[in-house]
């Protein structure tokens, strides 16, 4: 039975919305609130609610209006949930005044609209994000179990086992500091600006990776975790007494350094765990994965090791998008994993895989 799922995801700075049927994306809506966040040099949480308030409306509209199981015209009153099977919403983790705002939405239209809710875990979505297809069912892919994902954002960086979907075993994790928080953390010591993701791999595009010698935190280490705030007081430390014009004329090298060093920690674990663990598949998922100097690298490694390495199949699915939790939402549904009593439904923005 081909099963049609309105997602909502607002767990961070993105408020998103979309409709999937069984993996194929039917619509999918992002409303970026980078503009809004940037001058703080960060995501602010109680803006973000407020942005997550004024839009989610609208954003949900979108997504459904272009539902092509929809016999209503665009404009006008109707039912637009005509069609709509079931409602999946991010729960957590992520920000915590953030998450309320679609949790919220969610149950309403739940009540309102007598659909059944599922509550997905958004790191989950991120793990999933390569099996999505476009609304023809494109790329096909056949992708094989088990798999090792790296996953990488701004809220969290894990190596995942995906048994099967659904089981899923985290076999290393940054200990403290995301690795594109740490990026983020970089840029801002830079004067650089909000995300610092984009800023730094521009600038490292021109600068040399050699210039400053940083450490891999946890190299040493038996296990397959990672640290990167010690990443980001070496490098306060190496830059502390220059001066302006210092930084500024080494901006390009100082960026490539300091992306190296990280990137460097995500692929010596990522190595380590493809050896110690017999997978048939490679994902990298997550913000993180919109450099093009880390996919080159990753895909080297896969290449090293024989195996396919698999990124969400369009640029707009690494970062944060509801498509992914719609994607969720459908193997739950499936499986039943309906939401039991909608009104106690809550944000966990703290919630472990
Ligand atoms: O998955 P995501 O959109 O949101 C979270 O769940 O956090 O990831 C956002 C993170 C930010 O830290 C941002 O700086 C990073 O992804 N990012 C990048 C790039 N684009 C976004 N990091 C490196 N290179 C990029 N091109
Ligand atoms: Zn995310």
């Amino acid at each position: 039975m081909d099963m049609k799922i309105l997602a909502i995801d607002t767990s961070c700075d993105d408020t998103c919305a979309s409709v999937i049927e069984d993996g194929k994306i039917v619509s999918n809506v992002i409303s970026s609130q980078i503009s809004l966040h940037e001058e703080w040099g960060g995501v602010v949480p109680n803006l973000a609610r407020r942005a997550h308030l004024e839009r989610i409306d609208a954003v949900i509209a979108k997504a459904l209006h272009k539902n092509p199981f929809l016999t209503l015209p665009l404009t006008g009153q109707g039912n637009y949930f005509e069609g709509i099977d079931v409602i999946g919403v991010t729960i957590g983790p992520g920000l915590s005044p953030a998450l309320g705002v679609g949790v919220d939405k969610a149950k309403e239209l739940a009540k309102k609209y007598n659909k059944k809710l599922v509550a997905v875990n958004h790191v989950e979505g991120h793990l999933l994000s390569p099996f999505l297809t476009n609304s023809k069912g494109k790329p096909e892919r056949d992708i094989k179990l088990p798999i090792l994902a790296l996953t990488v954002s701004g809220g969290h960086t894990k190596i995942v086992l995906i048994k099967e979907i659904g089981k899923y075993e985290v076999v290393g994790e940054s200990l403290d500091d995301a690795g594109g928080e740490a990026l983020d953390k970089a840029s801002k010591m830079l004067g650089l600006g909000y995300p610092g993701g984009p800023i730094i791999e521009k600038l490292a595009k021109s600068g040399n990776p050699l210039f400053l010698t940083l450490p891999i935190p946890m190299k040493g280490s038996k296990d397959l975790n990672m640290s990167f705030s010690g990443l980001k007081t070496a490098f306060y430390y190496a830059i502390r007494k220059w001066d302006q014009e210092k930084i500024i004329e080494n901006l390009e090298n100082l960026a490539a350094s300091f992306q190296k060093a990280v990137f460097d920690s995500l692929l010596f674990k990522f190595n380590k765990a493809i050896d110690e663990y017999k997978v048939k598949s490679l994902f990298g998922v997550g913000g993180v994965m919109n450099n093009m100097s880390l996919r080159r690298e990753l895909r080297k490694l896969a290449k090293s090791k024989n195996l396919p390495i698999y990124f969400p199949f369009q640029k707009n699915l690494n970062g944060d998008n509801a498509a992914m939790i719609g994607l969720v939402a459908c193997h739950k549904a499936k499986g039943g994993e309906f939401t039991r009593h909608i009104d106690k439904l809550d944000r966990e923005p703290r919630l472990e895989l």
